[in-house]
């Protein structure tokens, strides 16, 4: 299955990121959104990052230019008639992902798939709306894209082996690491962290950690030392406060 060019839908947080890295790759991608404004506030976001990794002199202007060349934006779902393959990246409502699968499964030719970035969904109810089940399938990135080099790959119940194999192979072509998953609530990352961020919360309530380290600060400095992770359970929910 040739992949060149990657839909993604939502030029939010992770759309965003994940339109990043995909440029970054080596694809063109077509990012949608409702509005403009959201489509400019991710194109902005793009173009930030990439300038970062100028600064950093990890890649050069001339590359920033040639990779910024390959994104186009589109608020008209229809352009999707091009895509390859589909990463949805859309706000976390089960209803919405119907109505966006439904219209993927009309705009994007039959055979290519469609993956979500769901983080709570269930990967075969999404599948169902569609009239390929055996293409849909779950591409869970980790926020910051452009950082975290884990995806969770999962497979809804009639995904087929080759839309899995696709999925693991471009994971890899975009620079991750993709582990498979089970079609579980939370799949297996987020079924760590919330408990971890549930508990942190009470060991806040009962005082501990104690050391004056602020808000999470002695948490966060358990994590930093004791456990190689920059970033204290406060800090990793953040994304998640709306
Ligand atoms: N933020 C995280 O840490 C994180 C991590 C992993 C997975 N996720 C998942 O990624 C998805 C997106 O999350 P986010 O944090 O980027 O949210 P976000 O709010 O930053 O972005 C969502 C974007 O979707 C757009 N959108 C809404 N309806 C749309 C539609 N009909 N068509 C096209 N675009 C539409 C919004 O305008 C917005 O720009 C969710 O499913 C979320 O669960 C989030």
């Amino acid at each position: 299955m040739e992949i060149r060019t990657i839909g993604v839908v939502g030029a939010g947080q992770m759309g965003a990121g994940i339109a990043q890295v995909s440029i970054m790759s080596g694809f063109k991608v077509v990012l949608n959104d409702v509005s403009d404004a959201a489509l400019a506030k991710g194109r902005a976001v793009i173009e930030k990052g990439l300038e970062i990794l100028v600064r950093k002199e990890k890649i050069q202007p001339a590359d920033r230019e040639k990779m910024l060349s390959c994104l186009v934006t589109t608020t008209n779902l229809s352009d999707f008639f091009i895509c390859d393959f589909v990463v949805e990246a859309a706000t976390e409502r089960q209803d919405l992902k119907n109505t966006l699968f439904r219209k993927l499964d009309e705009t994007v030719p039959a055979g290519k798939i469609l993956a979500t970035n769901t983080s709570s969904i269930a990967i075969t109810g999404i599948a169902a709306v569609t009239r390929r089940p055996e293409n849909v399938i779950g591409m869970h990135f980790m926020n910051p894209v452009p950082l975290m080099k884990l995806i969770e790959v999962i497979r809804g119940l009639q995904t087929s082996q080759e839309t899995f194999d696709a999925t693991m192979e471009l994971s890899r072509r975009l620079g991750k690491e993709p582990v498979p998953a089970n079609d579980y609530p939370g799949f297996v990352a987020n079924r760590i962290l919330m408990p971890m961020i549930n508990e942190a919360a009470y060991a806040l309530m009962e005082g501990r950690p104690h050391g004056g380290g602020g808000e999470g600060g002695g948490h966060r400095r358990h994590h930093a030392h004791g456990r190689e992770s920059p970033d204290g359970p406060a800090r990793a929910c953040r994304p998640y406060r709306s």
